[in-house]
């Protein structure tokens, strides 16, 4: 089979993906590897060890060893295991190239003044202080290469970050606040190769709504009655593109709907 150009540019690469036990970080782990099987390095890391050794076996039973695949268990949202995250890579796993700061999570509905403590701790303690603090962990690599510096950082925010909702405060704030630290680090950076990316999916189907719901299927379900999300691999497909693009151009910012979606709580549904 040919390589094309976006497969030979990201070929010798190591990749870390968090959150890649399930969804949009799952898929991308499976796209990165069906677009550059010959010569790839992908660091799977998430709090179901379990889980990701059964997407690496996927991956290797789907494109044979070219990709080689390790399995971490990491909880981003604790800063002692992410300050120890590299050192405790085995050497020829650390020379990272792409971060791709994927693991997030919504838990409940509720707005002011009933929103649980413990529901809002977990989702800045994931979705902000766990990307900044994986974002600076990484960085010092990047930073040693030429030129001020190369790597990529994909940066997974949504369109809940640029619209707030009612019963999404937290969730919508925390998505806010990664692009806010996304766009900033991108202006921090101006002088290095370093490319700053940030996807802002709009719905897609995943075990996102379940986790929001605290596991109840069946109202996970009814957030997409009459509505056809986009799925995991729509998502992956474009953060394999951004990260697959010629060294000198940058997919800053992308916004990504479903046909049916114009906004954050427009949805056309069938009925
Ligand atoms: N689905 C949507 O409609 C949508 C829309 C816009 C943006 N997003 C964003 O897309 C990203 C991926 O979500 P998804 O839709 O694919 O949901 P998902 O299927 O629930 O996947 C979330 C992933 O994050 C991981 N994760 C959660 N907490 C973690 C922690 N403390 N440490 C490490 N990993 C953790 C989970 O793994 P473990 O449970 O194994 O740790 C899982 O692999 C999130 O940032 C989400 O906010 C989703």
């Amino acid at each position: 089979m040919a390589t094309t150009a976006m497969g030979k540019r990201l070929e010798g690469k190591t990749i870390v993906i968090t959150g890649a036990s399930s969804g949009i970080g799952r898929s991308t782990a499976v796209e990165f590897a069906r677009t550059s099987p010959k010569n790839l390095r992908l660091i799977l890391t998430a709090r179901r060890i379990d889980t990701l050794k059964e997407v690496a076996a996927q991956i290797q039973k789907e494109v044979g060893d070219g990709v080689k695949v390790l399995p971490y268990k990491l909880d981003v949202s604790k800063p002692e295991e992410v300050s120890s995250f590299v050192g405790n890579l085995p050497e020829e796993w650390r020379d990272i190239d792409i971060l791709v700061n994927n693991a997030g999570l919504v838990k409940g509905v509720a707005r002011a003044p009933d929103i649980a403590a413990e529901d809002m701790n977990i989702q800045f303690a994931t979705n902000v202080t766990g990307l900044v603090n994986m974002t600076q962990a990484i960085l010092p690599i990047f930073k040693k290469r030429p030129d001020g510096g190369a790597g990529d950082i994909i940066n997974i925010g949504s369109i809940a970050g640029r619209e707030p909702y009612p019963g999404g405060s937290i969730y919508c704030a925390t998505k806010a606040a990664v692009k806010a630290f996304t766009d900033a680090l991108r202006k921090e950076l101006i002088s290095t190769r370093i490319r700053i990316i940030e996807i802002d999916p709009g719905q897609v189907e995943t075990e996102f709504s379940i986790v929001r719901f605290y596991g109840d299927k069946s109202k996970a379900d009814a957030v997409y009655a009459g509505c056809e999300p986009l799925t995991p691999e729509d998502i992956a497909e474009v953060i394999v593109f951004a990260a697959g693009r010629r060294e000198n151009v940058v997919i800053a910012d992308t916004l990504i709907f479903p046909n049916h979606q114009a906004a954050a709580t427009l949805l056309h549904r069938k009925t």
